[in-house]
Order: C-alpha cells, then sequence, then structure tokens
C-alpha cells in the first residue's frame, strides 16, 4: 500500500507491471538485479538476492493508494510525465486505471501548496487513524492477501520536531483525540500501520515513524519500520563521495548544492516550511560521513549548503549541481564539480519496491522495531538510541548484504582476504 499516489508511486506501480509483462527490466533494484557472494571468493557462489533469501514474487504484488487528488494511475501517471505514454504506460492502461487512490488523511496546515478533495471527514484525528486501518483490513481481505507494507510516497510535511503527544502511546492517543497540531497526517498512517501489525517505510523526511511512541509500538507490536527520505539522487552522490576524500584524508571546505526541478513534489518544497523538512534531512549526512571532531583541521569549518529550486520547466528532470571545494597536501585547494542530470522518479521507483520486499522479509523474520541494514535507501537513516546514524553508502551496502547473510545463515564477508595466502597458515 501506497501513501501518495504522485510521481514516484505511479512511476513504481507502472514499472512493476511493465516487468512482469516482459516489457522492462527492473533497473536500479537491487532485490532485482543484485547479486551476493557467498563463502570464500574461490567458492565462486554468487547467487541473485531474489534467489538467496525468500522474497514475495513481483507477480504477486498488488498495489493499493490513498491520495487526496482522485486521479487513478492512470491520469496521475500521464500528469506527473515521468514515463513515456506511449510506451509504458498505454499498454497497461487498463491495469493502472484500476487502482484508484482511497481518500486520505489530509490536511492543508501540513503540505501547504495542495489541495485535496479526496479527503476522509472524521471528529477527530483518532477517528481518522481508524478509518485507515480499515481500509488496510478491507484491502487485504477484498484482494485476499497474507501481508501488506506501506510505504510513504507522499508529500513532505511542514517542519516538526518530537514533544510530549509524541513520547508514549496514552499521550499520543490523547493527542489524536483532541486534535493536537503536533499530529501530522504521517502519523496517523504510521500508528494505524502499526497497529494492524503492517510494515511502515518512511519515504519522505517527515517525522512519521522516527518517534519514540512509533518505535515503541513496533517493538510492541513486532513490526519493522524505518526511514527517512530515499537516498535518491543528490544525497547519493553526496554519500560516495564524501567517504572517497576521507578515505584520502583530503580535508573539505565547503559543499554548495543546489536543484531545479519541476515535477509536483518541487511545488510542495517551494513552501519554506516543506524545505526546511528536507533541508534537515540533506544537511545531516555530511557530518555523520566526515566526523569534524575526529579531525578538525580537515572537517572542522565545512560551509555546506543545500537549495532547492522549483523551476517547472523541468518536470521530474531534475538538475542537481554540487561545487565541492576540497584541499589537499600543504592545503592547497582543489575543485570538484558535479552536474547530476537525473530523473528523480526513476532513481526512487526502484528502491520503493526493495523497501516493500525487504521490509516484508524483515517483518517474516521477526526482525522488529527500526530495520538500520535498510539505512542504504535513506537520506537521513533512523538508528536505535545511543548509536548514530551510517551514511557511507558501502557500509550500507555491506550491512545489508551481511544482514542478509545473517538471515541466511551464512559466514559474514569482511573482505579480510588473508586467508587466500599461504602465509596465513604458518
Ligand atoms: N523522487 C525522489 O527522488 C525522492 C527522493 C526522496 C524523497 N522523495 C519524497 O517522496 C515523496 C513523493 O515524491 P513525488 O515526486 O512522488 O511527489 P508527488 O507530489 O508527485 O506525489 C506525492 C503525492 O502525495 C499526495 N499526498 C500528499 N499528502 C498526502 C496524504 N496526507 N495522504 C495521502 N497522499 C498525500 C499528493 O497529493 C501527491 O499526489 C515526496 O515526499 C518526496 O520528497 C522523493
Amino acid at each position: 500500500m501506497l501513501v501518495g499516489l504522485g510521481a514516484v508511486s505511479t512511476t513504481f506501480i507502472a514499472g512493476v507491471e511493465n516487468v512482469r509483462r516482459g516489457r522492462a527490466l527492473p533497473i536500479g533494484s537491487l532485490s532485482q538485479m543484485a547479486t551476493i557472494r557467498l563463502g570464500k571468493r574461490t567458492d565462486k557462489r554468487t547467487p541473485k538476492i531474489n534467489e538467496f533469501v525468500p522474497l514475495a514474487d513481483l507477480k504477486d504484488l498488488v498495489f493499493a493508494a490513498w491520495d487526496p487528488i482522485p486521479d487513478d494511475a492512470f491520469t496521475a501517471a500521464v500528469k506527473a510525465g515521468v514515463l513515456d505514454r506511449h510506451e509504458h504506460l498505454e499498454p497497461i492502461k487498463d491495469f493502472l486505471q484500476n487502482i484508484k487512490p482511497m481518500p486520505a488523511v489530509f490536511d492543508q496546515y501540513y503540505v501547504k501548496r495542495l489541495q485535496g478533495t479526496n479527503v476522509k471527514r472524521g471528529k477527530n484525528k483518532r477517528e481518522l487513524a481508524e478509518q485507515l486501518r480499515e481500509d488496510m483490513r478491507n484491502f487485504k481481505q477484498s484482494a485476499k492477501l497474507d501481508r501488506i507494507v506501506i510505504v510513504w510516497c507522499a508529500s513532505t510535511e511542514v517542519f516538526l520536531t518530537p514533544g510530549p503527544a509524541h513520547q508514549t502511546l496514552a499521550a499520543f492517543e490523547q493527542a489524536m483525540e483532541q486534535n493536537d497540531q503536533s499530529i501530522a497526517p504521517s502519523m496517523l498512517y504510521a500508528y494505524a500501520a502499526l497497529m494492524e501489525h503492517v510494515p511502515f517505510a518512511n519515504g519522505a523526511p517527515n517525522l512519521t515513524v522516527d518517534l519514540p511512541v512509533m518505535e515503541k509500538l513496533a517493538e510492541e507490536h513486532h513490526v519493522p519500520i524505518g526511514g527517512k527520505d530515499f537516498k535518491t539522487g543528490q544525497t547519493m552522490m553526496k554519500s560516495v563521495l564524501a567517504p572517497a576524500f576521507k578515505a584520502r584524508m583530503l580535508g573539505l571546505s565547503g559543499w554548495y548544492s543546489t536543484n531545479i526541478l519541476g515535477n509536483r513534489d518541487g511545488e510542495v518544497l517551494d513552501d519554506p516550511e516543506s524545505f526546511k523538512t528536507k533541508e534537515e534531512s540533506k544537511l545531516g549526512l555530511l557530518e555523520h560521513i566526515l566526523q569534524p571532531d575526529l579531525y578538525p583541521e580537515l572537517y572542522g569549518k565545512v560551509y555546506h549548503k543545500v537549495r532547492i529550486n522549483y523551476y517547472p520547466p523541468r518536470g521530474d528532470n531534475k538538475e542537481g549541481w554540487d561545487n565541492i571545494d576540497i584541499f589537499g597536501w600543504l592545503g592547497y585547494p582543489m575543485q570538484i564539480k558535479v552536474d547530476f542530470l537525473c530523473r528523480d522518479s526513476i532513481l526512487a521507483a526502484p528502491i520503493v519496491l526493495d523497501l516493500a520486499l525487504f521490509f516484508d522479509l524483515a517483518g517474516r523474520a521477526g526482525l522488529s522495531g527500526i530495520q538500520e541494514w535498510l539505512s542504504f535507501y535513506f537520506k537521513s537513516p533512523q538508528f536505535a538510541q545511543g548509536l548514530y546514524a551510517e551514511h557511507d553508502l558501502f557500509i550500507q551496502q555491506t550491512k545489508l548484504k551481511n544482514t542478509l547473510r545473517w538471515l541466511m545463515g551464512e559466514e559474514q564477508i569482511t573482505h579480510l582476504g588473508i586467508e587466500y595466502y599461504e602465509y596465513a597458515e604458518k
């Protein structure tokens, strides 16, 4: 089930259907394309991930969504303008038209630039959450499903910080009844999912499941949760480049990132309050990767700036520029420029697929609460109290693959490699 039936969701659904019909490849999806090495390099065992772990099969996926805009998935996909209408949408038009969004829990206070008509009514937020729970139960029953997973692919809400209402279940439920402003719609979806024992992955930077009450509820109900914010374009590049600078002990004095994009997400982020939520999510990783406290001479004075500019002519085809000021031997300055002409939803869709499959797997494997091993997919990964987030893409990838090996009773791969050399035996 998807919260939001916009650019990312429709690109994901239409993509899966095209793949199922043999019309395209699931490029960008680790669960579908990647292999995993097992045992020693000399063993030559490298099955595909989806042959190694018991993931749900693409052919068994059934989709449903909520959106305050009543467009069906075909109309929404055409409006989003990501996929080629003739190549990837018209041939599956009937399938897409059958996916009609359920009325959403939506409040314009939290997403200023949107207006919706397909919206639930209720006397308070608790009642709205109960309606969401009913939607989940009805969908499971009517589509004869074994399990459900929810991925939040809806808009970025205004910036909120955790408060007293987010600490305990009693406080949260009381706040829902009192229509407390600190309870955003995304939290109602999260609460409803956890009450229904449904795993919840958060693709936006909203707090949603990143709250003490949700962590406790997830543990108590044995449900996997995780977020925040899909790691797709510019931040994905950052989480590759910054570890490289640190690995080589090159200094960093500044990193200026700007974006132009013209899709609905860009329009929502044009509102300063929604942008603030995104900005926080995008800014965090450099500090964590570079560890300025350990390397003050190299990373103690980094000027990090992130801008997002709404520019309609580009649609979903975002351009992300980075100007990176680094310094090397004896402090001599150098510059790197990155100009990533990417496609936002093309990068996000395979992440939605992998998250749905891996969160479902986690639920079946008895992994509840925060799924740190899926940090790979998030700009701002959730982590247990007392830890810090791991942002380096390659550490995240190792963590993910080692978790799969661990789940399947295979040896961890440390990359030590000494066992291949004779002197190791002496
Ligand atoms: N595409 C990427 O690369 C990327 C990367 C990271 C995060 N994200 C996040 O993913 C989300 C989706 O992006 P998109 O490009 O599909 O945006 P979009 O605007 O095309 O789609 C979002 C949809 O969510 C709906 N929505 C808003 N509030 C809702 C609510 N309370 N309940 C149900 N539906 C609601 C909107 O009506 C809209 O149709 C955004 O929050 C975006 O910031 C996208």
